[in-house]
This record gives C-alpha cells, structure tokens and sequence, in this order.
C-alpha cells in the first residue's frame, strides 16, 4: 500500500482537511459556478460548477416515508436538470430533459417534489449535459434513512470520483473524441467527497456504515477496505437479504453504490479504502485510528427489505439490446432520427454508438407495457469497452445463469464481449430512460428508453 504522486510533477499528499458534508434540510439548490481548491495548497484553485457552493453538493437526507421537496434554481452559463438517481420516485420528478421535463433554463427554477418509499444510499446529479456538468462537480450524496436504522458509532458518506485537472487547476476541456469514441471520460486524480485522500478519525472497535458512491465519469473503480471487518449490506440502495461478508475487492462502476457495515478492526494506526490501479494500491481516503479496543459487537446486521415488486420471469415480456459501437469493433452505420448514417458521418454529429442500431434516444421506447407486468432484457455488449447501463424509476435484478435472480440494482456492468440478462417488475408509470453511466458513451448515442403504462 502506497501513496502516490498526481499528476506527474505533484508531492504525494495528505490532506487533513474536514470531509463532513454540510447537512441540508434546505428546500433549495443553487447550481452555480464556484471556486475550491481540489489541487493541494500551494496549487491554483479550481473553478466548479456545484450545488449551493460545495463540491459535492451538500448531503440531502430524509426518511424513509416523508417526501422530499428541493426547489432547484439554476445560475449557471447552461441549462441543466437534476436527476434523484436510484430513487423509485414519480416520473415528472426524474429530471431527464426531452424525456420528463423541460430543461431549466439559465436564470429559471423547478421545483422536484416526490415520495420517498425506499431507504438507502442514493445520490442525485446533473442529467443535462452530463459528461460536463457532472465533471464539473454537479453531484451529491442523498440518503434515505430507514425508520429503525441500524446501530452504528458512524455513518459515512463516501462519493468517490476521479476528476481531469490541469497543472492549472482548471477541468479539463470536454472536447475530446477520443473520450467519446474509447471507455469515456478518466480523470487524473482521485477524489473522496471532493478531496485528495480526506482523513475520517475512528476508533479502535468501531461499527462504521461506510455507503461508498461512485460519481465517476467512467472509471469502473476497484476498491479494498483495509484494517476493516464486515459485511455489504446493501447495493444501489437495495438491502441485500443476505449480507456478503466483505470480499478483498469492491467493483464499483459509474453511479453505482455500495453499503457496508464494517467494524475497526486493525491494530495499526491507520485504516484505508483503496483504490486498486494496474501497478498497486492506494489510498483514496483514510482513516486514522485511535483508542483501546471497545468490545466486538458480534453479529452482522440485516436491513430490512424496502418495499417489494415480484417478477415472473415465465410471463415476462421480453426485449434485447444491441450495444455496438466506439473504437475497435467497426460499427460502420447506425439510425438517427429515421435516417441512417455512415460511421462518418455519426462521428461529425458526435455519435460512436447505438443500441439495437440506433444512435442516440429513440422515437419509440425500447418496449412498451403496462403497470404491473414483468419486463426482462437481455443485452450483448458487442463493443471493446466496459458499460454501466443504468434503469431509471424502478430497480432490476440479472437472471443469473442457473435462472434465479441477483441482487436489486439499478445500474449494471456489463464487461467487453459479455451478455448480461436484467428482469423487473414495471411497477412505476412513465417513460423512464435507459442508458449507459459512463457518461461519454451516453452523449455520443448509448441510450434508449422504456414505456410503462399506468
Ligand atoms: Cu445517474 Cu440517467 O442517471
Ligand atoms: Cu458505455
């Protein structure tokens, strides 16, 4: 386990600087342009686009049962949109521009009113021009507590993210094909909750919930607790009904998250989450551990289960996905608006991918149904690169191979040349997007959408 020097010419650092979010009962998000230092000191600071002048937006927390009412008033150069990402929420509220709303112009505001039925581990971010504002720093942590939570000493947030600065502090410009045409957008330094390498005091035998969220571009991170014991309680937001004793590597892909309940177990001064990169280990955040042991609190918990929709698989109606497209596996020609086009001539519009040959949203959803019935959709990933397809307004489990069903998600990795089936019950009315989170293939044409009739 190293540290690590950044980009190039910088000092390996250590920045003790506090990590807690500022906690919002706020009604209100002000997205506007804001200055912070990302760079260590000494380094220029970094001019943002954020939520109510913090990067990450601030920590929007509410129980499981109230509703959550954020009017979003919009100051920057651009229009913009804020999606609840994993919440199972009303579809006017699902912040897609074109698809559930208006863009909110430069200058206007909306105002997002929704249930919240679920408990878990959600975020919400920009879904307008979102391999920008996102980069730009368009995100936050949103927590649904459950009624009972369970009993823990901490309750950490973790968003973590790999931003592209330059030596000058600035982000780095979006105009770049190679981004849009290979695995996306990969940044050049690692950030927790908007810091390189934040530092989170524990003590010796502490039961922590760490919810790990990925904010990511596109980097599929590959993440390690070390000097901690526990379990994954939930993914995505979705208790697992089972915890999954904590394995040694955490695949973390764009948007997705992960819940753990983990104790302190280390006798060294220090415990880490790490990210696993081709030549090593590093710390991506740390925890500095203090005190004598306090007594082991034994038994692993269990979350209990958020509202529930069964699938039956035997009378699902069924849809396939095509994903073809970006650098080495020669799509030559792909639907635009009706009209097809030559690789070329996608590439001039910004397009070098489609599903089921169509580049960029559809006319017509991927498939069509009503409230209640079952929905499964296999996919090929027929492309060189990683995708992280991500189901708005209702969760999904992967039929695995032996024909029984995976764990509640709402995003899924789907690896280069793999097939990867997904089943849900269509529970929640409107017209939801479907997409890939690595946020470069999404602008250049990977997204469709889905019908559901109440
Ligand atoms: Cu995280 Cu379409 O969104
Ligand atoms: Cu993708």
């Amino acid at each position: 386990m190293q540290r690590r020097a950044f980009l190039g010419s910088l000092a390996a650092v250590s920045l003790f600087t506090h990590s807690g979010f500022a906690q919002s009962t706020a009604t209100r998000l002000l997205a506007a342009q804001h200055r912070q230092q990302i760079l260590p000191s000494g380094y220029p600071d970094t001019e943002l686009w954020s939520f109510d002048a913090a990067f990450p937006g601030p920590l929007l927390r509410a129980r499981q049962g109230e509703r959550l009412a954020v009017t979003v008033e919009n100051a920057l150069p651009q229009p913009t949109a804020v999606h609840w990402h994993g919440l199972r929420l009303d579809n006017r509220m699902d912040g897609v521009p074109g698809l559930t709303q208006a863009p909110i112009p430069v200058g206007g505001t909306f105002d997002y009113d929704f249930a919240l039925p679920d408990a878990g581990t959600y975020w919400y971010h920009s879904h307008a021009k979102s391999m920008e504002q996102i980069e730009r720093g368009l995100y936050g942590p949103l927590i649904i507590d459950e009624t009972d939570p369970p009993d823990v000493d901490q309750d950490i947030a973790l968003i973590v993210d790999d931003i592209r600065l330059e030596q000058d502090g600035t982000v780095a410009s979006f105009d770049n094909f190679h981004d849009l045409s290979h695995a996306g957008r990969i940044g050049n330094l690692w950030l927790a909750n908007g810091q390189i390498d934040p530092s989170f005091p524990v003590k010796r035998g502490e039961r922590l919930r760490l919810r790990l969220i990925s904010a990511a571009n596109a980097r599929v991170f590959t993440l390690g607790l070390q000097g901690f014991e526990g379990a994954i309680v939930a993914l995505d937001g979705m208790p697992l009904a089972a915890p999954q004793s904590l394995p040694d590597e955490l695949v973390l892909a764009p948007a997705q998250r992960i819940d753990l309940i983990v104790d302190v177990t280390t006798d060294d001064e220090e415990a880490f989450l790490i990210t696993f990169e081709r030549d090593g280990g590093y710390a991506i955040a740390h925890f500095p551990v203090s005190g004598p042991s306090r007594a082991s609190r034994g038994s692993s918990v269990v979350l209990p289960p958020n509202p529930e929709f069964p699938i039956d698989l035997a009378t699902a109606r069924t849809a396939t996905v095509l994903i073809e497209g970006g650098a080495m596996s020669g799509m030559r020609a792909a639907r635009v608006d009706g009209e097809e086009l030559d690789a070329r001539e996608l590439a001039g519009r910004g397009l070098f991918w489609a599903l089921n040959g169509v580049a960029g949203r559809p006319e017509t959803p991927l498939i069509d149904v009503s409230v209640g019935e079952s929905v499964r959709i296999g996919m090929a990933n027929n492309t060189a690169f990683p995708h992280a397809m991500h189901l708005h307004g209702m969760h999904f489990a992967e039929v695995l191979g032996d024909g029984t069903l995976g764990p509640l998600r709402d995003t899924i990795l789907i690896n280069p040349r793999d097939t990867r089936e997904i089943a849900f019950q269509a529970h929640n009315p409107g017209d939801w997007l479907f997409h890939c989170h690595m946020l470069a293939h999404h602008q250049g044409g990977m997204g469709t959408w889905i019908r559901v009739r109440g």
